[in-house]
């Protein structure tokens, strides 16, 4: 496709929530509770908030401007604005992270599917914490079913992807993302009115210093780029199709604080569960599959049919905010092959979701009968995991961040972020500042630190 073609998103509400789309997903209510349980709750929290602050929203911000100004897929976004350098890697280093993430999350999409067939056959009902724990383990272990749903979800988001960006993205994000957040806070009120609940209150916001290692400031940093769809390059991709009105600080905040407030809310549904049931806090991917079917029988357990509505509306809308995550992460792949190896946007889809399948299939066995195959201990799933959200999400952050301060013109930067001197943009010292110092600065030491050399 020339320049001139290329699609275009239909209104400023549907760039704001396609964006709110990609980055609002599996990431905010399975994997942001878990690391979370994992590295010790408040503490991690608040450095996870500093993250999407300071480091999440310049590099949002900068990955908006490459996007937009270039008018390009991520690979190429580096060759218009930055021609016959080395700074190409970078979009190669994200097409390539995108396909390895979408490769393990269709796996966890995959399993609230099968939460939806479950909860839509009232099989949750008259269950107790030790059933969930006991089904959940036999159902992710099982070479079969995981696999099927993980097919099934890939080719759902093939087929809107094949449909394109208006029409798929953009008209399936107006709908759902409200509908998600109502439930949320309905499903928030469930579970402090559990009893113990204070417990998880306590954990998720009095902060334990104790435990802070630089294994916390990894995992907070990991989880802040992978909850904002950051570092490599699907919000610059999806920047791509922006109007030249769309406001990219405003949009940044917009997406910031929607998709932090959601993770927060995910935290107080599933802490307060978690410790009134007696689950530990650290159980692992496994937590929201384990706490919230329990949510629901215990906090509705006078009124069974609202248990049964809520818990089927949830992970309907769990599936949903999955899928508008995985058509992000699929576009980057398919926009990337389609307009560089000149093949139909068909096509390119097609092998993106061929290539996914057959490496979600390895992730998803992994969990179960290969869980032997290892390297650095780590089964497959837990290794796409590491090497993408610990280290290329990371990396990629960084490199956006210094070229976006360093490299590219002073001038290109304020005409997009001012929409062409149209806008007031009176953080735009700061904005420079934090990409060219603090941001290389404080994702370097991090890295140096996990890797104990300080
Ligand atoms: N942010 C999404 C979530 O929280 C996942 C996601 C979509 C993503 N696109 C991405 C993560 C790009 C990293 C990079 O579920």
């Amino acid at each position: 496709m020339s320049k001139g073609e290329r699609a275009n998103f239909g209104s400023k509400l549907g760039v704001i929530l396609a964006s709110a789309g990609s980055a609002v997903g599996l990431g905010n209510i399975w994997r942001f509770p878990y690391e979370t349980g994992n590295h010790g709750g408040a503490a991690f929290i608040l450095i996870y908030l500093l993250c999407v602050l300071i480091l999440g929203m310049p590099i949002m911000i900068s990955e908006f401007i490459i996007g937009r100004h270039s008018r390009a897929n991520t690979a190429r976004a580096y060759e218009v604005l930055a021609p016959k350098t080395q700074w190409k890697w970078v979009g190669f280093m994200g097409v390539l992270a995108g396909f390895l993430i979408l490769s393990y999350y269709s796996v966890v999409a995959g399993w609230t599917l099968e939460y939806v067939i479950e909860a839509g056959a009232d099989g949750f009902a008259k269950k107790g914490p030790e059933d969930f724990i006991n089904a959940f383990q036999s159902f992710s272990q099982d070479p079969f079913r995981p696999v099927l749903w993980l097919v099934l979800f890939l080719l759902m988001t093939h087929f809107i992807i094949v449909k394109g960006v208006k029409n798929g993205i953009e008209k399936s994000s107006k709908i759902m993302m409200p509908l998600l957040l109502v439930i949320i806070f309905v499903l928030v009120g469930c579970s402090l009115s559990l009893p113990g609940a204070e417990k998880g209150l306590e954990f998720l916001l009095k902060p334990d210093f104790s435990k802070v290692d630089s294994n916390v400031f990894l995992g907070a940093l990991g989880q802040a780029f992978f909850s904002l769809s950051l570092g490599m390059g699907c919000l610059c991709t999806y920047a791509s199709y922006f109007s030249k009105e769309t406001n990219l600080g405003k949009t940044a905040l917009s997406v910031g604080v929607l998709d932090t407030v959601i993770a927060i809310l995910a935290g107080l549904i599933i802490f307060p569960a978690a410790f009134s049931v007696g689950i530990k806090p650290d159980a692992g991917p496994s937590l929201i599959f384990i706490t919230l079917p329990n949510v629901f029988q215990q906090a509705f357990s006078g009124a069974p049919v609202l248990a049964y509505i809520f818990s089927l509306m949830f992970y309907i809308l769990l599936a949903v905010a999955a899928l508008t995550s995985t058509i992000s992460m699929h576009e980057v792949v398919t926009a990337y092959l389609h307009e560089e190896f000149k093949i139909s946007r068909n096509k390119a889809a097609g092998l993106v979701t061929g290539g996914c399948i057959f490496l979600g299939i390895f992730a998803s066995l992994s969990l179960g009968i290969a869980k032997d195959y290892t390297a650095f201990s780590l089964g497959i799933f837990d290794l796409l995991d590491f090497v993408t959200a610990k280290i290329m999400l990371p990396l990629g952050g960084l490199l956006i961040a210094i070229f976006t301060g360093w490299y590219l013109d002073k001038k290109v930067v304020w005409e997009e972020i001012s929409n062409g001197g149209k806008l007031k943009v009176r953080y735009f010292k700061l904005f420079i500042f934090i990409l060219k110092y603090i941001a290389p600065v404080a994702i370097s030491l991090i890295f140096v630190n996990e890797l104990g050399l300080i």
